[in-house]
C-alpha cells in the first residue's frame, strides 16, 4: 500500500531537528512499509520487505540503472564494488576479500586484537589531565582511522588532508530533498577526483616499493581472477579507507553514549567483560551507525507487500527502521544485550553484506571494554549530543563526557 502522507514523513525524518531520536518518525513510516515519494522513489521501512529486497537478484546497486539518474553519478568516476551487481561486484569482492579475511587470510582481523588494545590503551592515557573528554575527537575518530591507514597502507599524519575531501564526500551523498544539491555535489565530485589522485599517487609507489600493506597486496596479486586494474585497486582503497573508519566511528560513540544512558548495563560490562560481543550486536541493531541505504535500483518491476515497484525507480531502505520493527524484535525500543536471535540490518545483508564487519566489531568490541574499564565515573555532558547532518550515516559529532 502507498500513501501520500509518507513523504512528508521521510521530510521529517531526513530534517536536522528528527536526528537524535528519529524512531518514532520511523514507527510511523512503517504503517506504510513501500512509500512511493515525490519525486518517484519508493521508501521500504519494514523488516521483512527491507530483507527481501537486499536478497532480490532483481535489484541494482548500480545508480547507473536508475531511470531517473542521480545527480553526480556520471562524473563520478569508476565505482567501487559497493556500487556493482554481479559478476563485476564478485570479482572485485573476491579479489579484495583475498587478503582481509577467510579462507584466504584466515587470521587477519583476529590477529589484529593486541595492536588494536594497544592503540586504544594509549588512546585512553592521553584523557589524562583533561577535564572533559570528547569521545569522539579523541578516541571514536582517531582508533579506526589508524587502523585503517595500516592496513591499506595510507599515512597517518596524511589524515588532515583526505579529512578535508572524505567529510565532502559524505556530505554529498545526504540525501535532503529541501536544498539545492548542486553545490555539494560539485564539493563530492571534486573530493572524489582529489582522494582517488591522492590514492593513485600511494599505489603509484607500490609499484616500485612493495609495503607490507593491502595496496601492495592488490597491486601484486596474480589470483584465479586475475590482477585488479589500477582504477579498480583505487576504487576499492577509496571504498575501504571511507567505509573502514566513517562508521565505526559512529558504532563506538553510539556505544558509549547508549551506555551512559543505561548505568546497570555499563556496571555489568564492567563486571563482565564477556556481555560486550551480544552487545555490540544490540548496539547495531538498537544504535546502528548505517539508517538507510539510498542506492538501490529495479532491474525490471517487481512487487514489493503489494506494490508494483516499476523497473528502474529508486528505492531507499530504511535499515534502522527495519531492526527497530516490532513484527521481528520483541520491544524493540529496549536495549537489550541478552537479546537472542538478534539478526539485525546494522551490516545490511545478502551479496553486498559489510565487508568489515569482523574487524568494525572487533574494534569496537575492544573500545567500549576497554573505555569501561578505565573511566572512573562517567558522565554525560549533555544529552542529546550535537549529532553530524548526515541522516544516512548518523551519530553524534561530539560527545562531551566528565569523569569523577
Ligand atoms: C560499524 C561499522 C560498519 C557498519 C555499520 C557498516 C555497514 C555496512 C552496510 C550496511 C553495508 C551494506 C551496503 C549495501 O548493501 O549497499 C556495508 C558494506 C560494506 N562495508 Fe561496511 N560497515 C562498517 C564497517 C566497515 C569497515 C570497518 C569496513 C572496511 C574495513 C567496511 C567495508 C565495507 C565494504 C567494502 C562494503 C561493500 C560490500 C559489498 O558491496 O559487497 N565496513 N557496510
Amino acid at each position: 500500500m502507498t500513501t501520500t502522507e509518507a513523504p512528508d514523513l521521510l521530510h521529517r525524518i531526513l530534517d536536522y531537528s528528527s536526528r537524535s531520536d528519529p524512531y518514532p518518525l520511523y514507527a510511523e513510516l512503517r504503517e506504510t512499509p513501500v512509500a512511493l515519494q515525490e519525486d518517484g522513489s519508493y521508501v521500504i521501512s519494514t523488516y521483512r520487505e527491507i530483507a527481501g529486497i537486499l536478497h532480490n537478484p532483481h535489484l541494482s546497486s548500480d545508480v547507473r540503472n536508475l531511470s531517473r539518474p542521480m545527480p553526480g553519478a556520471e562524473e563520478r568516476a569508476t565505482p567501487s564494488f559497493i556500487n556493482l551487481d554481479p559478476p563485476e561486484h564478485d570479482r572485485l569482492r573476491r579479489l579484495a576479500m583475498r587478503h582481509f579475511g577467510p579462507p584466504h587470510t584466515p587470521g587477519l582481523v583476529s590477529g589484529m586484537a593486541p595492536d588494536l588494545t594497544n592503540i586504544v590503551s594509549s588512546l585512553i592515557d592521553d584523557f589524562a589531565g583533561k577535564e572533559q573528554i570528547d569521545i569522539v575527537d579523541d578516541f571514536a575518530y582517531p582508533f579506526p582511522v589508524t587502523v585503517i591507514c595500516h592496513l591499506l597502507g595510507v599515512p597517518r599524519e596524511d589524515e588532515p588532508r583526505f579529512r578535508v575531501w572524505v567529510n565532502a564526500i559524505i556530505d554529498s551523498i545526504n540525501y535532503d530533498p529541501k536544498t539545492d544539491p548542486k553545490e555539494k555535489l560539485d564539493n563530492g565530485v571534486q573530493a572524489t577526483k582529489d582522494l582517488r589522485q591522492y590514492l593513485g599517487g600511494l599505489l603509484e609507489q607500490r609499484h616500485g616499493h612493495p609495503g607490507d600493506d593491502l595496496l601492495t597486496r592488490f597491486a601484486n596479486d596474480d589470483g584465479p581472477d586475475g590482477r585488479m586494474t589500477d582504477e579498480e585497486i583505487i576504487s576499492t582503497a577509496n571504498l575501504l579507507l571511507i567505509a573502514g573508519h566513517e562508521t565505526t566511528v559512529n558504532l563506538i560513540t553510539n556505544g558509549m553514549l547508549t551506555l551512559l544512558r543505561h548505568p546497570q548495563v555499563l556496571q555489568r560490562l564492567r563486571d563482565e567483560p564477556d556481555l560486550v560481543v551480544p552487545l555490540v550486536e544490540e548496539l547495531l541493531r538498537y544504535e546502528p551507525p548505517v539508517h538507510i541505504i539510498p542506492w538501490r535500483a529495479a532491474y525490471s518491476d517487481i512487487t514489493v507487500a503489494d506494490t508494483v515497484i516499476p523497473k528502474g525507480s529508486q528505492i531507499m531502505l530504511m535499515l534502522a527502521s527495519g531492526s527497530r520493527d516490532p513484527d521481528r524484535f520483541g520491544d524493540p525500543d529496549r536495549f537489550d544485550p541478552d537479546r537472542q536471535d538478534n539478526q539485525h540490518l546494522g551490516f545490511g545483508s545478502g551479496i553486498h553484506l559489510c565487508f568489515g564487519g569482523p574487524m568494525a566489531r572487533l574494534e569496537t568490541q575492544i573500545a567500549l571494554t576497554e573505555l569501561v574499564r578505565r573511566l572512573e565515573g562517567p558522565r554525560l555532558v549533555a544529552d542529546p549530543p550535537p549529532y553530524r547532518p548526515s541522516p544516512v550515516l548518523r551519530g553524534p559529532i561530539h560527545l562531551p563526557i566528565e569523569q569523577s
